[in-house]
């Protein structure tokens, strides 16, 4: 058995219960911009502007070009390719998150790791530590998801577009 089936977060099982966590809240991120969208919500909302569109840009594609990267076959040029497009967009995601209205909060200490996770992750393949750049990755990807869940709490911007 080699290192990576050991390890309970750098597996295959792992990834997909992450990937089935990352579609959850990509659908209800989905189901909440069309409320906001055919409501009128997103245009009146005072948070909505160039960062956040930005933002939003960034995190929602990440979504499954992440899980595309998690599930498929690891290590050909068609995982370097949309491995290295979701690492630009998770760096997007990050710096975009900064420029966000009402100033720094704890959440951006995601941003700060999030910024530190994927050229960690980028230098481990590259010096051929495969075990640790996955669990960097799936770390990461989880985060995402994460983040995405946390996005629709009363209160939060998608959460009162989807709720009401
Ligand atoms: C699918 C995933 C994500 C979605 C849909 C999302 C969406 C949003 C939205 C709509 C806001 C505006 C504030 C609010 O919600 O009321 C926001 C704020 C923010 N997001 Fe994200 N985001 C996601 C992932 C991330 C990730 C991965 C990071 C870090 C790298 C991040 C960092 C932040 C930060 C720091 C803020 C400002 C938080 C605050 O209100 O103090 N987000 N996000």
């Amino acid at each position: 058995m080699n290192i990576l089936a050991r390890s309970r977060i750098a597996g295959p099982d792992y990834d997909r219960r992450i990937v089935i966590a990352g579609a959850i809240a990509g659908g209800a991120i989905l189901l909440a911009l069309i409320q906001g969208l055919a409501g009128g919500a997103a245009g009146r909302s005072s948070g909505s502007g160039f960062w956040l569109t930005l933002h939003l840009l960034s995190v929602i594609p990440a979504l499954p070009v992440g899980a595309y990267v998690l599930l498929r076959r690891k290590g050909d040029k068609a995982h370097r390719t949309a491995g290295r497009i979701w690492g630009g967009l998770m760096m997007v995601a990050a710096l975009s998150s900064f420029g966000l209205p009402g100033g720094l909060g704890l959440i951006h200490g995601l941003s700060v790791l999030v910024l530190v996770m994927i050229p960690r992750g980028i230098l481990q393949a590259r010096r051929g530590n495969i075990a640790a750049h996955r669990r960097t990755m799936s770390l990461t990807y989880l985060s995402l998801a994460v983040a995405g869940m946390f996005t629709l709490l009363p209160g939060r911007l998608l959460g009162s577009w989807l709720f009401g």
